[in-house]
């Protein structure tokens, strides 16, 4: 509305750059978060817990489905401010679009600083985590996916080596475990025959049975939370960068948005 005046009035005019990157942005931010809640929601629905949503919470582990509804709900609700809010020159929505992008990035510092302060206490609670995931393996097809690309890209097994599977009811190493499982491993742990281009879901069967140091030629025998933080000190470097991108990217968000307020604002005051 303000466009039709505001060139009578030199200095105070909308930044048409500041104004269409923040659109375009946000709107690819828009589209990628509506696509996560949809595949999110899709495999609730999938899973039946749509229909009963008590179900929710029956799982005892994490279901990983949660991470995409809560990162896709978070950027729809910042792509749609942002976008919106940029064409419309919506001062309301570029407000609230700044201080969430805001409070995002608060949280993150705050998570990042607690996490060095209590890095043991984490690892402590990243065990429990796993810990229970392994238990649940079996309840959940997603999960155990999770499970099996981890223990894959790791090149790793249970938490903190194989016999971590006798925490799963199906897998534990007893006599009276009439599963056909017992004493075994998922496939997933299964160290792989290059030459074998069929995937052999049962080659953890009985592996358990043997001897420590025979495991090794079928399975991987290092746990998982130690692969993963060897992983992680070796490619530090890319981790911190990607940490930092992001961080500079909410930045340059919040810088763009209230350039774009205080520009609308200075429009509308020589109105
Ligand atoms: C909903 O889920 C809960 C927990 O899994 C279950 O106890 C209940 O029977 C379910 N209700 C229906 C209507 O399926
Ligand atoms: C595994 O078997 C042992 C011995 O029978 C039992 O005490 C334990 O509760 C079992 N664990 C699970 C997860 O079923």
């Amino acid at each position: 509305m303000s466009r039709k005046h505001h060139h009578h009035y030199k200095g105070a005019e909308v930044s048409c750059c500041v104004k269409y990157f923040l659109f375009g942005f946000n709107i690819l931010f828009w589209l990628l978060g509506a696509s996560f809640l949809a595949i999110g929601l899709w495999a609730w629905a999938e899973k039946g817990v749509l229909s009963n949503l008590s179900a929710i919470t029956d799982l005892g582990a994490l279901d990983p489905v949660w991470l995409f509804i809560v990162v896709g709900a978070v950027m729809f609700i910042l792509g749609f401010a942002g976008c919106i809010g940029a064409l419309r020159e919506n001062t309301t929505l570029l407000k609230f679009f700044s201080v969430f992008l805001g409070l995002i990035f608060f949280l993150e510092l705050t998570a990042g600083i607690l996490s060095f302060v209590f890095k043991d206490w984490i690892k402590d609670q990243l065990n429990l985590f796993i810990n229970k995931n392994v238990k649940a393996y079996r309840d959940d097809i997603d999960l155990q996916n999770v499970i099996d690309f981890a223990q894959e890209y790791w090149s790793c097994c249970g938490t903190h080596g194989s016999d971590d599977w006798n925490l799963n009811m199906y897998f534990n190493c007893t006599e009276l475990n009439p599963s056909r499982e017992s004493c075994g491993v998922p496939f997933s742990c299964c160290v792989k025959d290059p030459a074998e281009d069929v995937l052999n879901t049962q080659c953890g069967y009985d592996v358990r049975r043997q001897e420590e140091q025979n495991r090794q030629k079928f399975i991987y025998t290092k746990g998982c939370v130690g692969q993963f933080e060897k992983w992680l000190q070796d490619k530090l470097i890319i981790v911190a960068g990607i940490f930092v991108g992001i961080a500079l990217l909410q930045i340059f968000g919040i810088c763009l948005a209230q350039n774009l307020v205080s520009d609308v604002k200075a429009v509308k005051a020589n109105w």
